[in-house]
Parts: C-alpha cells; sequence; structure tokens
C-alpha cells in the first residue's frame, strides 16, 4: 500500500510516501521537509498564522516534488495520511483539508494521525527495528514522556514532564542567552566546544522515585548562572555544556528506571531531541551496560516530517481503520 504522508502541525511542512510492499530498506519511497525557520526567526518563535499561510504555499508544490522523487503519479497513491492533532489549529487544517480533499478525489482512504504516535513509531521505519513490547522515550519541543509500548497502538504512560518539555527547555535556554531561534540544535552546537563540570547545575527530581520530569528550575539555574557571568563566549559555551549535560543526565537515569521497571531492555527514543549528540551516545552506554540496546530514527526522522505520519497511518490503514470523510483536527490530545 502506497500511502501519502502529511505533516503540518507546526513550522515543517513534511510530505513523504511510504509503501508497505517494499522491504524495511526501501519502503520510504520518497521525502522531503520545508522548514519555516526563517520565516519566524525575526519573531524569536512561530507565529501561528503565518506558520499556516507558509504551509498553504508550500504543500501542494511539496507533494509534486514528493512524487516525482518516488517516481510515482498521484494515481498511485492507495491512501492518505495526515497529522490530525496535536498542533496549531491553523496549521493542522491546511494538511488536513489537502489530505481529505486528495483522498476524496482519488477515492482512497484518508486518516488522521497523533503527531506523537508518529514520532514514537518513527524509529521503527529504520532497518533492525525492534518489535513492541519496548519503552520509548518521546522528547520534542512540546512533549517529554516515557511510554511502554506493549503492542502498536498500545501505549501506556509511564511519566511525562510536569512543566516544560525537553526541547522548550532547550530552546528557552538558548533564548536566555542570546541565541536565534530555534535555540535547541544551536545551543547543542555551542555546548560542543563548552568545558565540561565547569559549570553543574541539578538533574531535576532525580532524587527521589517516579519517572516524571520538571525542567523549567533547571532554566531559573540557568539564567541566574548567565546574569551572575563574565557573558563571554567561552563562559556561554560552558553554560550550555553543564546545562546539556544536565538535561541528558536526567533523560538518561530516567529511562533507566522505566527500563528497569518495565522489565524491557529495548528503549526507543524519537522526537526532536532526540537528534541530540550527547542524549544518543549517554543512551546508547547505559542501554548496552545492561545487556539491551536503543533505538534512535536517523536525525532527519527525529524533527517533524512527513514520513512518520506516512507510516503511522499506513499501519492504520492496513489494520482496517476507517475515519469519516470529514476534515476534522484536534490541537489538543493525548496520544
Ligand atoms: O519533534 P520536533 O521537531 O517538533 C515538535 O514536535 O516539537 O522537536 C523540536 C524540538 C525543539 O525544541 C528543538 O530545539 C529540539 O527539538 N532539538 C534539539 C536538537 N535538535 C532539535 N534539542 C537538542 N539538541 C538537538 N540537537
Ligand atoms: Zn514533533
Amino acid at each position: 500500500m502506497k500511502v501519502l504522508g502529511i505533516e503540518t502541525s507546526c513550522d515543517e511542512t513534511g510530505v513523504a510516501v511510504y509503501d508497505t510492499g517494499q522491504p524495511a530498506a526501501t519502503a520510504l519511497r520518497a521525502h522531503a521537509v520545508y522548514t519555516q525557520i526563517a520565516l519566524h526567526a525575526e519573531y524569536g518563535g512561530v507565529v501561528p498564522e503565518l506558520a499556516s499561510r507558509d504551509h498553504v504555499r508550500k504543500l501542494l508544490p511539496l507533494i509534486r516534488q514528493t512524487l516525482d522523487e518516488a517516481g510515482l503519479r498521484i494515481a498511485d497513491l492507495q491512501g492518505v495520511a495526515y497529522t490530525a492533532g496535536p498542533g496549531l489549529v491553523g496549521a493542522l487544517l491546511v494538511g488536513a483539508g489537502v489530505a481529505r480533499s486528495l483522498a476524496w478525489a482519488l477515492e482512497v482512504p484518508a486518516i488522521g494521525v497523533h503527531h506523537m504516535e508518529g514520532h514514537l513509531l518513527a524509529p521503527l521505519m529504520e532497518e533492525n527495528a525492534p518489535e513492541p513490547p519496548f519503552v520509548a522515550l518521546l522528547v520534542s519541543g512540546g512533549h517529554t514522556q516515557l511510554v511502554a509500548v506493549e503492542a502498536i497502538g498500545q501505549y501506556r504512560l509511564l511519566g511525562e514532564t510536569l512543566d516544560d518539555a525537553a526541547g522548550e527547555a532547550f530552546d528557552k535556554t538558548a533564548k536566555m542567552m542570546g541565541l536565534p531561534y530555534p535555540g535547541g540544535p544551536q545551543l547543542a552546537a555551542l555546548a560542543e566546544q563548552g568545558t565540561p563540570g565547569r559549570y553543574r547545575f541539578s538533574r531535576p527530581m532525580t532524587d527521589r522515585p517516579g519517572l516524571d520530569f520538571s525542567f523549567s528550575g533547571l532554566k531559573t539555574q540557568v539564567l541566574l548562572a548567565w546574569r551572575d557571568s563574565d557573558q563571554s563566549p567561552q563562559t556561554r559555551a560552558d553554560i550550555a555544556r553543564g546545562f546539556e549535560d544536565a538535561v541528558v543526565d536526567t533523560l538518561a537515569i530516567k529511562c533507566e528506571r522505566a527500563l528497569e521497571a518495565s522489565g524491557c531492555n529495548v528503549l526507543v527514543v524519537a522526537g526532536g531531541v532526540g537528534a541530540n549528540k550527547r542524549l544518543r551516545a549517554k543512551l546508547d552506554v547505559m542501554t548496552r551496560q545492561r545487556g539491551g540496546r536503543v533505538c534512535f530514527p536517523r536525525p532527519a526522522l527525529c524533527t517533524d516530517n512527513g514520513a512518520m505520519i506516512a507510516f503511522a497511518g499506513a499501519l492504520r490503514l492496513q489494520a482496517g481503520q476507517h475515519e469519516p470523510a470529514q476534515v476534522k483536527v484536534t490541537p489538543r490530545w493525548d496520544m
């Protein structure tokens, strides 16, 4: 089954074609992401109305480009999947409207996908993908969750952030130190030049049992350290390193606890912060030491993309799931 995936929940227009009839290595026939970063940069964050308008401009050309790259005609599509939430309502409606219209015209089924389920399943598109059960760490700009994946579609929340998401903490901390939007990857790059150990911030909520997170206090610690510092480029890098180490350690400690609690040895990591190199290295060591393994999607499939939506939608459509032909989105939605 060849399924078109459309992602427009925030500031990335993502389109992909996933073909369930192909082996894992070639099933992702093509995928393309257009990022609106430059558009929102001068405002220091995503402006919802501008995001919707840019999706309107970019989505149809991107669909055409993706089909060309896949060597397919539009009539070859057998299903259309789109992000139905959570996300910015206007942005979601652009994807939903185009997806539903296309599906209606082509007389194929369409399906709305939960954005975080897309992230969660993205690692399963890679070769040597694990089979459930496994533990998943979802770390994006809007979510930080530990989830027990018992089967595809069967998810149990083990813990989540009580305030900021990990990516949000990266972005806000970066902004505080004067780094341009989107700060997360910039802060991570800066941390590469930082001296480990010069600044040490706390590992929030690791000194008590439980699998929940809290990152907003960490942001305040960094603010105070930055304000009291000489604010030189080296100090900025050193603080970035201290912050990154604190977030990475905290995530790793909770992941290990979740593996222990669930009696499972396979960890899957998804969402934008999953692109963080130090997090990848740390979780790799931790899981190996336990005799298990960690699976990540390639970095391009960690951040928002259409491939994860095509894949999650294809699994649901193959399982026979149907939905009424209406354009409906759910901006706030628990998985
Ligand atoms: O999954 P995603 O693309 O969008 C959401 O669904 O939120 O995640 C974006 C988040 C942003 O907060 C961004 O700063 C963060 O992921 N991020 C990173 C890195 N790359 C992206 N955070 C830390 N290190 C990175 N290398
Ligand atoms: Zn996302």
